[in-house]
């Protein structure tokens, strides 16, 4: 299993107001799954899916992602999952605004530590490594532009390529396709089904959108909290 949640709560807290987000969730994700996740506005899905990316903590319960349990990871531990591991989609993007596109989808290359599989891409392989995914999210005539500069369906689509440039083992992606028409969103979950297919990442990511549903090889459905059921697909 790539990623096991069991018993995993969360409960907000904004001053004496408490919210419990998730209930007591358990799942299990295995290698090559191609999960989606759905369910109402504010069933959820956000906080579990920062949970699993290692960018929120439960209040209660078990993670265990990639083997390892998290509870137990020191902070270095749980940087070098979130650069080398798992690559993340974030509703809001999430870009840095005085980076380039090309720079914004460079940097987790960047960011890998001595040793990493991507310390030891040349520049010239990094080069590489970004023009093919600028090829595919269809971007490479604004590669010199800022994030500002972009529509929020092309920045989403450079989020899409910077969680996909380092080859993460988890690629979790908070409604990827939301902002996207349906020409590019079809583009952007074949890519995602060729990282899936190619190198066997594993997939986890939430979608209103029932069409993405059918390419799944799990729906996931979130209600107040809780898993309400799950469908399992071709
Ligand atoms: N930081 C926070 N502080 C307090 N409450 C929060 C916080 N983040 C989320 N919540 C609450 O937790 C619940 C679940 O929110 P979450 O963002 O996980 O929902 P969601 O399923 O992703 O919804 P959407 O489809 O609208 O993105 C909501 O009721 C929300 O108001
Ligand atoms: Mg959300």
């Amino acid at each position: 299993m790539v990623v096991v949640l069991k018993d995993v709560r969360k409960t907000y807290s904004m001053g004496k107001v408490r919210f419990d987000a998730l209930k007591g969730v358990d799942l299990q994700i295995k290698r090559g799954d191609f999960a989606a996740v759905a369910g109402p506005s504010g069933s959820g899905k956000t906080t579990m899916m920062n949970i699993i990316g290692l960018v929120d903590t439960p209040s209660q319960g078990t993670v265990l992602v990639d083997g390892k349990e998290t509870a137990g990871l020191s902070r270095d531990e749980l940087t070098r999952m979130r650069q080398e591991v798992i690559g993340f989609i974030f509703q809001s993007f999430n870009l840095l605004p005085v980076l380039s596109v090309f720079e914004n989808i460079e940097l987790p290359l960047l960011l890998g530590k001595k040793g990493s599989r991507s310390a030891a891409l040349s520049r010239a392989g990094r080069k590489e490594r970004v023009e093919r995914l600028l090829e595919a999210v269809g971007l490479a005539d604004k590669r010199f532009n800022r994030p500002a500069e972009l529509s929020g369906g092309q920045q989403q689509r450079v989020a899409i390529a910077r969680a996909l440039v380092n080859e993460p083992a988890i690629v979790i992606a908070d409604e990827p396709t939301a902002n996207l028409d349906s020409e590019n969103g079809t583009r952007i979950l074949d890519l995602m089904k060729r990282a899936n297919a190619e190198y066997g990442a594993t997939f986890i990511f939430s979608t209103h959108d029932k069409t993405i549903w059918e390419m799944a090889t799990r729906v996931i459905f979130l209600h107040d909290g809780k898993i309400d059921h799950e469908a399992a697909r071709a």
